[in-house]
């Protein structure tokens, strides 16, 4: 496509200029933003550039691999991983208000994020940092350059001040279906160009009550389930948002076999919207919900009782905290 060519040898020249023969770091997400950010930018500077990757623990099924492996390997670029989904855990352990969860989730992000960057800063110097910051969000933001990205999604503060870098924003300009066709054009798989918007705290704010480890893979394997099912169905690009809730301190009875259970329900929340300002929960076909809901229920122990969000914004939040 001749735009989106165009688009990217801009943004390459650019960067170039803006760059020279300095080092460049990336805080990858793997969300669609912070991923065609890094690729535009190793486009430009190659090796000068290197990614973090916080594995946090709360991403779905598959997407910590998705990150570290295939689009390393797809990209080239030196992508640094850091596991630190069990400081994670221990950090929020007992804790169920959403926002303190929020808060705890993004002390240890930045946390972790600024020790990485120190480390890096160290060993080769580094003058510039990328933020896959999009045109609605400088608009919204009154047009400043900011600390976007790291700040609005963990809900933190940004970097010391000890640790300042001149920022790179190759998107700055562009809108979502931009940044996507650019991502394809580059070269990225379509799984990770057409992943939807997920929150920085991930599945930390899809539990309901506590964060342990034996709930996240139960979260995990009831997401990846309703995720395959809605891709299969051909319906993911027409639904903006699909969160999948456990109700944690939630039981209800059912029965299993020739048992009676005591399970946990899981919520199914399809949305649809332009902006998640508002939304309307998606009127996907009762066969693919009952689909979901065989699979879910067969093959996820624990699980009991699936059932439908059928709230829209407002009154109802997109997430369920
Ligand atoms: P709500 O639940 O408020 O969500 O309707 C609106 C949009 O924001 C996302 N969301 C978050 N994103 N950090 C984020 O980066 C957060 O703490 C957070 N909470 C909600 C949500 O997924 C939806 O797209």
């Amino acid at each position: 496509n001749w735009t989106n060519s165009a688009i990217i040898d801009e943004q390459v020249a650019a960067i170039r200029e803006q760059v020279g023969d300095k080092r460049v770091l990336c805080a990858l997400s793997g969300g669609v933003d912070s991923s065609v950010a890094a690729a535009l930018v190793h486009r430009a500077v190659g090796d000068q550039l290197t990614c973090v990757f916080v594995d946090h623990g709360l991403l779905r099924a598959g997407e910590a691999e998705q990150v570290e492996k295939d689009y390393a390997q797809l990209t080239g670029i030196d992508v640094r991983a850091v596991d630190v989904s069990e400081q994670f855990l221990t950090a929020l352990k007992g804790v169920t208000d959403p926002e303190e969860k929020r808060k705890i989730i993004g002390r240890e992000f930045i946390r972790t994020f600024e020790a990485a960057a120190r480390e890096i800063a160290e060993e080769q110097g580094i003058d510039f940092l990328v933020q896959g910051t999009l045109y609605p969000d400088v608009v919204e933001s009154g047009g400043g350059t900011g600390t976007a990205n790291i700040k609005s999604h963990h809900n933190v503060g940004g970097l010391p001040d000890d640790l300042q870098f001149a920022l790179i924003e190759p998107l700055r300009t562009l809108f979502k279906d931009e940044v996507r066709a650019i991502g394809l054009e580059l070269g990225l798989p379509e799984a990770m160009v057409w992943r939807h918007p997920f929150p920085g705290p991930g599945l930390g704010i899809r539990i309901v009550g506590e964060i342990t480890r034996e709930r996240l893979d139960l979260l995990k394997a009831a997401d990846a389930i309703a995720r395959a099912e809605l891709t299969a169905a051909g319906l993911d690009r027409s639904v903006w948002q699909f969160p999948v809730v456990l109700l944690a301190d939630v039981r209800s009875v059912g029965v299993q076999g020739d048992g009676r259970t005591y399970g946990h329900p899981i919520v199914l929340r399809p949305v649809s919207s332009e902006d998640a300002m508002t939304a309307d929960w998606s009127r996907l076909p009762y066969e693919l919900l009952a689909k979901i809901s065989t699979r879910i229920t067969n093959e996820v122990a624990d699980v009991n009782r699936v059932v439908l969000d059928v709230t829209s914004k407002p009154p109802g939040t997109i997430e369920w905290e």
